[in-house]
């Protein structure tokens, strides 16, 4: 959604906050501002555009050794410099950035209207720097938690005023924010990538609470002034982690890496002795496992896509009912929680509003609800009831990628646990086992023929629309394919079910509506064979994704890309990345950011 960063210490605050904004670029790109205080005074310079824009327009940073920074997604007043923060009070004294959604901005900012206060951008945001102003009485903690406790909705901010020189007030409700704990200086922002170039020693602040620095230290506390003890912890990603080590982008980087985070994702996770999968976490027994009926799995985007595969590996192997669904449906359907059944929420990210919010809501009926997320100490993977870490390592680039296919592993694992405790033999279970293991090898190899889909990409980025067609387990893989095609090139992609076609969408079929099938050699292959047949019969040019040595497939389309023979089951990790490849050069071919792509964010944590 958006990045905030603080910084109080004795280095140069402005260089220490633009880098550690441009680490969180990827939360949102839209203008980007920093205050930085000295001398008892604070300087605002902020400009829409990215970070290197702001370095460019501002040859010479203010000094001062701390200060705030904040890099945005509008939400409220488009994209302007007034638009942009830090945003200041009337005094200019005051300075915050925020990230969130203050939901009755409306009605504070008519009152402080009423009360002669100078607003100066369309902002939300920009009512909690005047809220401050109207309580504060010398008092900077005590004024940050009277004005937050009039709010309602979502924040994560930080606070300077220039009287107290060194001292930053954060706080948290809704949006991530982390305290970064160095030598004589202290660092807080929306995620550790900010800060982990400095130290690795961090604290999670939770909702409802507040954090003061200043170099010597830090205090935390609610908003009725109670202390509250933290522990410290240890970040586990290392620096070049969340660097691009020599790929172009990082999603290119992210896609090469899926059969090491693949591994990462089943490591010490399968048992090839017992033909079974080990998952610690899940904060359930045996037997409350056995008691399980039926699994409901929520999540947005990508993750949903992960989250239909896992209901697909559920059934299939151990025979479980089990649903996706979207996870901003589920909060405002007042979801039933029926006994016996386990929910789950997958989130790469860990901090999606829609499907923190889902979460809350499937708790506060009495639902057991288990977390599938990559950011340790996201909120997310704080508040459910257990769950599972996939382990791809930072994920940077906002179309998903690694994470997808790292989530899908998890539900392997899970539907794999399940299916031995229930009706599944142990040979069959070792064959699973065997298939699984062999999975990131499978996908290196797929990764070794980017070429071909290189030329591909270049052939199609020609066009303005794509249908993509998979049946079975693969059609949310065809739904995950058009939604990187469409995330990143721009280029306007719908995923079907392959039979659906029949039903309306072949109506867009023509010579330039180019189709993309997804062709295992499952029990459904002739079946997607007769529906590439409709659309090559409408003049619809036609990939098709297929086995190698598929010669019927393959004299059929128009092109085809060739993945190994696997079983049915795994046919989603290796018809995945073909589609991550394609998206991606379509979108080098079209000029297009694919790091950050226009419009989007990579966690977004509004509704
Ligand atoms: C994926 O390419 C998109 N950027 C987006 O759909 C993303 O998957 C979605 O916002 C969910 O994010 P999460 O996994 O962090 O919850």
């Amino acid at each position: 959604m958006c990045g905030i960063v603080g910084y109080t210490g004795a280095k140069l605050a402005a260089p220490v906050l633009l880098e550690g904004l441009r680490r969180l670029e990827y939360r949102g790109y839209d203008s980007a501002g920093i205050c930085v205080g000295r001398d008892g005074a604070l300087t605002i310079v902020k400009r829409t555009g990215k970070i290197k824009d702001l370095r460019g327009a501002v040859p010479d940073l203010p000094e001062g050794s701390y200060g705030i920074g904040h890099t945005r997604w509008a939400t409220h007043g488009g994209v302007s410099d007034a638009n942009a923060h830090p945003h200041a009070d009337c005094t200019g004294k005051i300075t915050i950035v925020h990230n969130g959604i203050i939901e009755n901005y409306a009605s504070l900012k008519e009152k402080l209207l009423g009360e002669d206060h100078v607003f100066r951008s369309e902002t939300d945001s920009e009512v909690i720097a005047h809220l401050v102003e109207s309580v504060y009485d010398g008092d900077l903690e005590r004024a940050v938690k009277e004005a937050l406790a009039l709010l309602k909705g979502t924040y994560g901010i930080v606070v300077m005023h220039s009287e107290v020189p060194g001292k930053i007030v954060g706080a948290r409700n809704g949006s991530p924010l982390v305290l970064g704990i160095g030598e004589g200086e202290m660092f807080l922002a929306s995620d550790v990538t900010a800060m982990m170039a400095y130290t690795k020693q961090v604290v999670y602040v939770e909702d409802g609470e507040v954090v003061t620095v200043d170099p010597g230290g830090f205090r935390t506390s609610d908003l009725k002034d109670n202390s509250i003890t933290k522990n410290v912890e240890q970040i586990g990603w290392e620096l070049e982690e969340i660097e691009k080590n020599g790929f172009a982008s990082f999603m290119e980087k992210e896609i090469s890496e899926q059969p090491e985070s693949i591994l990462r994702a089943m490591r010490g996770r399968l048992d090839a002795e017992q033909a079974t999968g080990h998952l610690g976490g899940l904060n359930l027994s045996s037997k409350e496992l056995l008691e399980i009926e039926r699994v409901k799995i929520a999540a947005a985007g990508t993750s949903y896509h992960a989250g239909m595969v896992g209901a697909y590996l559920l059934e299939a192997m151990a025979r479980i009912p089990a649903y996706a669904e979207l996870a901003s449906e589920v909060r405002y359907r007042n979801p039933i929680v029926e006994p016996q059944t386990l929910h789950f929420v997958v989130s790469q990210s860990g901090e999606t509003a829609d499907t923190l919010f889902a979460m809350r809501e499937l708790k506060r009926k009495g639902a057991t609800v288990l977390g599938i997320c990559n950011v340790v100490g996201s909120t997310i993977a704080r508040e459910t009831d257990g769950g599972v870490y996939i382990h791809s390592g930072p994920e940077i680039a906002v179309a998903s990628t690694k994470a997808f296919t790292s989530q899908i592993t998890v539900f392997y694992v899970f539907a794999l646990l399940m299916a031995r405790m229930r009706n599944m033999s142990f040979e069959e279970g070792s064959d699973l086992v065997r298939d699984l293991d062999a999975v990131p090898r499978l996908v290196a190899e797929i990764l070794e023929d980017k070429a071909t889909i290189q030329a591909l990409a270049r052939k199609y980025s020609w066009a303005k629309d794509f249908l993509f067609m998979g049946r079975g387990i693969n059609y949310p893989v065809a739904l995950e394919g058009a939604l990187k095609l469409k995330e990143i090139s721009y280029i306007h992609a719908e995923g079907y079910s392959a039979a659906e076609i029949k039903h309306g969408p072949i109506a867009l079929i023509n010579e330039r509506t180019p189709s993309l099938f997804l062709i295992p050699d499952d029990r459904l292959r002739d079946k997607i064979i007769s529906n590439m047949k409709e659309v090559k019969a409408r003049s619809g040019k036609v990939i098709a994704v297929c086995v190698r040595g598929d010669d019927e497939v393959a004299g059929i389309a128009d092109d085809v890309i060739l993945v190994p023979k696997v079983h049915e089951l795994v046919y989603p990790f290796l018809m995945v990345v073909p589609l991550q490849l394609f998206a991606y050069y379509c979108a080098l071919d079209l000029g297009r950011d694919v790091d950050q792509p226009r419009n989007l964010a990579k966690s977004v944590t509004v509704e």
